[in-house]
């Protein structure tokens, strides 16, 4: 995932104390390609941080309470940083023009743990299309395949060949046989025909499809691409409204809920803490932030994940874009920025 940057205004927070965030020190911020700027981040007395793996992404606090979400794209390996890359982005309500304009080498920002949420599946051959800045999950994902036998292409559309960042490590990747880059520029060629790409790799089943773009893109893929065999993530900072899936979450306790937005409901701080009550109309996060619990947002549309919460007991209606079925079901997790109860009370892991 890579910087959703529309999604919420600049808001102030208290000094965050969340598990798994720590603050860090920009290391290098260089020009990767025309309005591509990567910015890596280590600890200030450079020890090691977390080991990730590739299609993972961080939450970065870039100022006061602004959180964005940026795929991690240096090299693996590289133990005392992390590096993600940023497109400066004309109508950036924050993240990408504070990157671009403010941020300077020896900044200290906060930073989550590495998260997944886009892994890479092992599979003898692969098709990766990436639109712009949706290179950085892919392209550490093709590093990762050096080596071990698998064959893939991949197709990668940019406004530019000068936009496009990343071009010497995509050369690099692809020395042998069965690897295959083909680039995309809008200024000088056609734009990329995902229907002939899709039609050219063929139906065969053990070929993975991962796609990394603008949601249209994403939604072109869906179309073109069984579900078995795509792996998608949008940069986007709000898809398009898509169905909620009817899930056996959904189900649970449907005879206390009275299916509305507008049912007010209890939260709980821990086992033994606070009971707050979320009024109708009025998002969870708003009262859990106003009562000090200091959760990190960013999109607010349910999207991104940033303010992902751990629930101890109650049934969840989720509302999110993020969670599978499986991880729905499990209700000990929720997004409380669109996300309610399906009963009366919600025990939150806080
Ligand atoms: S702020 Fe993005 S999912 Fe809640």
């Amino acid at each position: 995932m890579t910087g959703p940057d529309t999604g919420g205004d600049l808001q102030t927070a208290p000094p965050r104390t969340r598990t798994g965030w720590q603050t860090l020190v920009v290391r290098q911020l260089r020009l990767e390609a025309d309005g591509v700027v990567s910015v890596t981040l280590a600890r200030p007395d450079g020890a090691a941080l977390d080991s990730w793996a590739p299609g993972a992404h961080l939450d970065i606090e870039l100022h006061d309470g602004l959180v964005r979400q940026y795929s991690l794209c240096g090299e693996t390996g590289r133990e005392a940083e992390w590096t993600v890359a940023v497109r400066a982005v004309q109508t950036s309500r924050g993240g990408s023009s504070f990157v671009h304009e403010s941020l300077r080498v020896g900044h200290r920002v906060r930073v989550s743990a590495p998260r997944q949420k886009f892994p890479l599946e092992r599979s003898p051959r692969y098709l990766f299309v990436a639109g712009g800045i949706g290179i950085t999950p892919l392209l550490p994902m093709i590093e990762e395949l050096a080596g071990t036998g698998a064959t893939w292409t991949v197709h990668y559309a940019g406004r530019s060949r000068s936009a496009m960042a990343y071009l010497d490590r995509l050369a690099r990747a692809a020395t042998g046989a069965g690897h295959t880059v083909v680039l995309h520029p809008r200024d000088s060629g056609p734009r990329l025909d995902l229907d002939a790409v899709v039609d050219d790799a063929g139906d065969d089943e053990a070929t993975l499809v991962y796609v990394c773009g603008p949601a249209g893109m994403i939604r072109a893929a869906r179309q073109l691409v069984p579900a078995a065999r795509l792996r998608t993530e949008s940069f986007d900072p709000a898809p398009d409204p898509e169905p909620v899936p009817v899930t056996t979450s959904l189900l649970v306790d449907i005879s206390e809920k009275p299916g509305a937005a507008d049912r007010p409901f209890e939260v709980q701080l821990g086992v033994e803490g606070a009971v707050l009550t979320v009024p109708a109309g009025v998002p969870a996060l708003d009262v859990l932030n106003e009562a000090g619990a200091d959760l990190p947002w960013s999109c607010r549309e349910g999207t991104c994940g940033t303010c992902e919460t751990g629930v101890l007991d109650g049934a969840v209606d989720h509302r999110d874009h993020v969670l599978t079925d499986a991880e729905r079901a499990a209700h000990d997790c929720f997004f409380p920025c669109v996300s309610r109860a399906c009963g009366t009370r919600l025990i939150l892991d806080l």
